[in-house]
């Protein structure tokens, strides 16, 4: 069984199919990157993966089990910009995904659980670099900066499935380097199944384990919606990362909690 099933998967909207037969096995850990045309179905593939759309046919099975009707804790977002709340600062950006969940009935944490909240997301602004800017605001920080505090708030529910749409292409090259790099790290340590969308290739074929292009096989011109895009190559990439990825889990494993 593998971790994510997608099961003939059609999404159409009336009647312009977006998407046609899609049906791909994902092992647990792997780091897909998505390419392909725009307009091509990426950000529709993203947002059925997350739950917020159902599929027109077929199923997406999640460790064995059907997809979540609705997006939850399991599944981290980050988008290609400001996906990060404006009128709090980068600490409760962060300890707010923390907060909320665990006290359903008040809103918000009070005492110990509170600090123990806060100090965990400190904790992970650091590790981003962002540690000497946890007052301030995300009007105050640079692109860059909102991506690794997204990243961030994304990583501080500890995901099992990250979905990033174009997540750096606002970014300036030099950032993204690190950004990617930041990405990596990351991804190593937890474990997480990551589906990326990105518009720039090498980007694609750099930080994926397998690299899906979506594109559409069949074009009618007097129709141009009667067809959706497939995923017509499915690369393998990287497979050093991924066995480096596997010993560090299996270290992982060998030390006590
Ligand atoms: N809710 C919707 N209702 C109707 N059409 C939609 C809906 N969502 C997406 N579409 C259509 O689906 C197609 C694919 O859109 P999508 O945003 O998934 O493309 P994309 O590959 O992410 O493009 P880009 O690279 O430009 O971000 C587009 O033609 C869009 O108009
Ligand atoms: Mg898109």
């Amino acid at each position: 069984m593998s971790f994510i099933e997608i099961d003939n998967v059609w999404q159409e909207y009336g009647h312009h199919v977006v998407l046609e037969r899609l049906s791909l096995n994902i092992a647990e850990g792997e780091f897909c990157t998505l390419v392909g045309a725009s307009g091509c179905g990426k950000s529709t593939f993203l947002r059925l993966m997350l739950g917020q759309e159902r599929p027109s046919r077929g199923r997406i099975l999640l460790a064995g089990k059907a997809l979540p009707g609705e997006p939850d804790p399991g599944r981290g977002v980050v988008f290609q910009r400001y996906s990060v709340f404006p009128h709090l600062n980068a600490l409760d950006n962060v300890a707010i995904g923390l907060e909320l969940p665990r006290a359903p009935v008040l809103g918000r944490l009070f005492g110990a659980k509170k600090r123990a909240a806060r100090e965990e997301a400190r904790q992970l602004l650091e590790k981003v670099g962002l540690g000497h800017n946890l007052d301030q605001y995300p009007a105050q920080l640079s692109g860059g900066m909102q991506q690794r505090l997204a990243i961030a708030q994304a990583f501080i529910m500890r995901p099992r499935v990250l979905l990033l749409d174009e997540p750096f292409g606002a970014l300036d090259p030099g950032i993204r380097k690190d950004m990617h790099a930041l990405l990596l790290t990351l991804w190593q340590e937890t474990g997480l199944t990551v589906f990326m969308v990105t518009h720039d290739l090498a980007e694609g074929f750099n930080l994926g384990t397998r690299l899906l292009v979506f594109d559409k096989t069949r074009n009618d011109p007097q129709a141009p919606n009667a067809y959706g895009a497939r995923v017509t190559y499915d690369i393998p990439l990287n497979a050093d990362r991924q066995v480096a990825r596997a010993r560090i889990a299996d270290i992982a494993a060998l030390q006590p909690d």
